[in-house]
């Protein structure tokens, strides 16, 4: 059945034809990693996943070594990729600081980084969500007048590691808010990957009436194997944008149990399935997850890439 197009599987007829994967891994993979990973083996994951295709790839945080030690190197890091031309290499930027070494980095992209939940607010970036948006406010107008792409992500969307639920009224306020900031693409993410596919439906809908579906993502950790059918159900709802992890590196250092993100190479081998295009070669991100997993001396968190891996393993033992 690869290669055929969306339009032959009936009931999925409405899925967009086209998605922009967000790759991830290099921040959000590694940023909760106890033992320090080497700034070479880092520009060496980066510039393997700018090989694979992805159009947009999250580098590194400019935030507090004090509070997240394993992005401590994000100058050196952004200083030593090489870069493409049609990649956007993204930032996160909790504050001015943050920004002027995203800038001084030559990032195309920062990300000013919130949350639907109070609680998870004040554990991540020491604030509420009034005085994160009040922070945010510099920082936004400085990044466009430095002629770059703004992003806004949004945690706890769907369950909070600290006060449990969260209305989806909360989503929308801080959608709302990012929005009046002038985000170009805000993210919608389940931080610690509680939501289950009903709800992710509910929760897009409600926030496309707040902000363009086009420009809004699906950020999914996997802490509870649910990503996969919640990126159909984003999907289904008409969100063409989501991030992923190699190899399901991560977790948040703020959400305490919370597992990586989905697995860009399981999402790729169902995007493909389904006929959708992502412009990404799959062979080259796996070999991207293999490198990193052997590096961190962790297991590969991907079931697509261990079983791709596998099977060439297989064949070439019988060559
Ligand atoms: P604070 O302690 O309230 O602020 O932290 P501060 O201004 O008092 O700064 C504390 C120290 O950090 C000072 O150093 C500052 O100079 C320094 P000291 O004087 O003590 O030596 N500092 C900085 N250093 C480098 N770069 C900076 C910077 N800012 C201050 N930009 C702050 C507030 C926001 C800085 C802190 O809480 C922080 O850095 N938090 C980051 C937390 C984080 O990165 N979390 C993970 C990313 S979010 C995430 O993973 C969720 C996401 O994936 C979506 C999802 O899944 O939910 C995006
Ligand atoms: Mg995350």
């Amino acid at each position: 059945m690869m290669g055929d197009t969306v339009e032959s599987y009936g009931a999925l007829k409405s899925l967009p034809k086209r998605v922009k994967i967000v790759e991830v891994g290099p921040r959000d993979g590694l940023q909760a990693e106890k033992t320090q990973v080497s700034t070479q083996v880092k520009v060496e994951l980066v510039n393997r996943l700018s090989s694979a295709g992805f159009e947009n790839i999250e580098v590194t945080s400019f935030v507090s070594p004090k509070w997240v030690p394993q992005m401590g190197d994000a100058a050196d890091v952004m200083a030593s990729i090489n870069r493409r031309d049609r990649v956007i290499y993204s930032v996160l930027t909790p504050n001015l600081r943050g920004l002027e070494g995203a800038i001084e980095g030559r990032a195309d992209e920062v990300v000013i980084f919130g949350a639907a939940s109070e609680a998870f607010s004040q554990r991540n970036i020491n604030c509420s969500i009034a005085e994160s948006v009040s922070r945010f406010v510099p920082v936004a107008k400085a990044a466009k007048e430095a002629g770059l792409r703004l992003r806004g992500s949004i945690s706890c969307c769907f369950g909070c590691p600290y006060q449990g639920e969260v209305s989806v009224a909360s989503v929308l306020d801080i959608i709302a808010r990012f929005a009046e900031l002038g985000c170009d693409e805000i993210d919608i993410a389940d931080t610690i990957g509680v939501g289950t596919a009903g709800q992710v439906s509910d929760v897009v809908r409600a926030a496309s009436g707040v902000f363009p579906i086009e420009r809004l993502s699906g950020h999914f950790h996997d802490t509870y194997g649910q990503a996969l059918p919640n990126i159909l159900a984003a999907l289904q709802e008409g969100i063409s944008i989501f991030h992923s992890s190699v190899a399901g590196l991560g977790g948040c250092p703020y959400a305490r149990g919370a597992t990586g993100n989905v697995a860009t190479e399981d999402v790729l081998y169902m995007l493909n399935g389904l006929g959708i295009e992502t412009g990404i070669d799959l062979n080259q991100v796996i070999a991207a997850g293999d490198f990193i997993s052997q590096q961190i001396n962790k297991a590969n968190g991907s079931r697509a890439g261990r079983a791709l891996l596998a099977r060439t393993e297989a064949i070439g033992c019988s060559n």
